[in-house]
């Protein structure tokens, strides 16, 4: 059991989570429109009990718990650091309905028979058996509980990614995961969510198609934007930190070149498409 998703815990628990921790004024001005779909899709209701699955710095545990005044929340996580700075906010916004709490969704016991909601902005994707984890999810809903959440389609359909990755495959070797091996695009394929969810027993699947524009980086010069962009892939964080500074430059001079298209004179301005996935128990 130990090693089940130990390098997802090692990542989220070390570079990855520093990431999120230190960006997440960015990653939140990115993500807060996708994951108000997934949160408009919810049926809340004042006592409404939510579970918050890969809650990290919890922006979504806090959205939703001022919506539910004598409702609670959960968030779970792997990540130490991201439910730290997520109790920091809870703290810092004194609310009260809302509790943290080192999970992994996948392995660890759930209450049965406990949350009307189940749900997440893009922490769904990081399993190493992601049927497991959703039987798990499933078991932890009331009969008729919700279930919603946001993921990545296609990386050609994010440029933001698909992009990057070309301009730094030019230089540097970077790993390229397996399909459907945990990831941001492990959902990328609407039927493998499909069979996941029928699997799990989930009934009323919806899988939404929704395309929209994101910002990254907000207020940032093209060069800023693009400095910023290098740090936030803790792969190619680490493989440039042990480069030569010509190589550094270079990298970010093909990306200031790719990216400077998408730049709208407050920040990049990309495309962007998730899936918008709701289902019942
Ligand atoms: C892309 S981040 C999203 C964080 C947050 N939901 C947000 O939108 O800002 C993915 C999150 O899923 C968490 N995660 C990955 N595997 C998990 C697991 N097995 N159980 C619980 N959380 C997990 C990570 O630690 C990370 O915080």
């Amino acid at each position: 059991m130990e090693n089940i998703n130990s390098k997802q815990k090692q990542f989220w628990s070390g570079a990855g989570g520093d990431v999120w921790v230190n960006k997440q004024n960015e990653m939140d001005i990115m993500l807060n429109p996708l994951g108000a779909k997934a949160i408009d899709k919810l049926d809340l209701n004042q006592e409404t009990k939510i579970l918050d699955i890969g809650c990290g710095c919890g922006a979504t545990t806090l959205e939703i718990a001022k919506k539910i005044d004598d409702g609670t929340i959960t968030g779970v996580d792997i990540s130490e650091p991201m439910l730290k700075r997520a109790s920091q906010n809870a703290t810092a916004l004194e609310l009260s309905n809302i509790n943290f709490q080192v999970l992994d969704v996948q392995v660890d016991e759930m209450p049965s028979n406990d949350f009307d909601i189940a749900f997440s902005r893009f922490g769904v994707m990081f399993f190493e058996n992601p049927f497991e984890a959703f039987s798990n999810i499933y078991k932890s809903l009331k009969e008729d509980g919700q279930l919603s959440f946001v993921c990545w389609q296609n990386p050609d359909l994010n440029p933001w990614q698909s992009l990057s990755i070309q301009v730094i495959k030019q230089f540097l070797d970077l790993p390229a995961p397996p399909p459907k091996s945990p990831g941001p695009f492990a959902f990328e394929d609407k039927t493998y969510i499909q069979e996941i969810l029928e699997k799990s027993n989930f009934k009323d699947i919806k899988i939404d198609d929704n395309q929209e524009d994101i910002v990254m980086f907000s207020g940032k010069s093209i060069q800023e934007a693009c400095e910023d962009y290098l740090t936030i892939n803790p792969v190619v964080t680490e493989m440039l930190k042990n480069s030569e500074e010509k190589l550094k430059e270079e990298v970010l001079a093909a990306l200031i070149d790719k990216f400077s298209h998408f730049h709208n004179g407050d920040g990049l301005l990309f495309p962007s498409a998730t899936w918008i996935v709701t289902a019942k128990k």
